[in-house]
């Protein structure tokens, strides 16, 4: 079975979805281990919770290359296959890039190459387009950057607040990455450039 690696920051709401798809079997795979550089992350709790290998790697005032020698080593003892990013709040190296070619997915709540960075959903409610949504893609070493797997669309409506939004994007998010996650595990894609062509 598929070995995957959770990185997170915080809250772990997508972590969850993941877990819950997991557990009810509509993902062929097991989580190895949970990581986060924040003690304090509830994703973190929510892991112990649950029975699950969970390292707090806290990363505050590290040099990136220095911080992802560490996570790499903590990694291997995992045996992990695919990495996936749900709030990971750092940039990752090129060597951690290397170490897991096309191995690493990402979830932004935007339709990227729209708003990128942080803060996405404010910054489509402050754009004022009628349209965003999440993208789950490959990482490469630039931000919110690598091929795009899926993504999906919600409506900004006119009454909404950044909650709001935030709320409608983040019940796609936890619908695609779990679809993204099978895909990549299924091997039912290619990348060719930029282009992830599925099936
Ligand atoms: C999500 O909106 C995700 O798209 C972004 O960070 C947020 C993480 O939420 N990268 P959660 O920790 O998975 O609840």
């Amino acid at each position: 079975m598929k070995r995957l690696a959770i990185l997170l920051s915080g809250r772990g709401s997508n972590f969850e979805a993941i877990a819950a798809n997991i557990a009810r079997g509509s993902i062929d795979a097991s989580i190895a281990v949970v990581l986060s550089n924040r003690r304090d992350a509830r994703g973190l709790q929510i892991a112990r919770e649950r029975g699950l290998n969970a390292v707090a790697l806290p990363s505050k005032g590290m040099d990136r290359e220095a911080y992802d020698r560490g996570l790499i080593a903590e990694l291997r003892k995992y045996s992990v296959d695919l990495v996936c990013l749900a709030g990971y709040m750092r940039l990752l190296s090129a060597s951690f890039i290397r170490e897991f070619p096309n191995r690493i997915l990402n979830i932004h709540p935007s339709l990227l190459p729209a708003f990128p960075g942080l803060d996405a959903q404010h910054q489509a409610l402050a754009y004022g387009v009628k349209v965003t949504g999440c993208t789950v893609h490959f990482v490469d070493e630039y931000l919110d950057a690598g091929p795009i797997l899926l993504q999906a669309a919600v409506p900004v409506l006119d009454q909404d607040t950044e909650e709001t939004l935030s709320a409608r994007i983040l019940a796609e998010e936890h619908r695609i990455y779990s679809e993204a996650i099978r895909i990549v595990l299924s091997g039912q894609y290619r990348i060719e450039g930029r282009r992830v062509i599925l099936g």
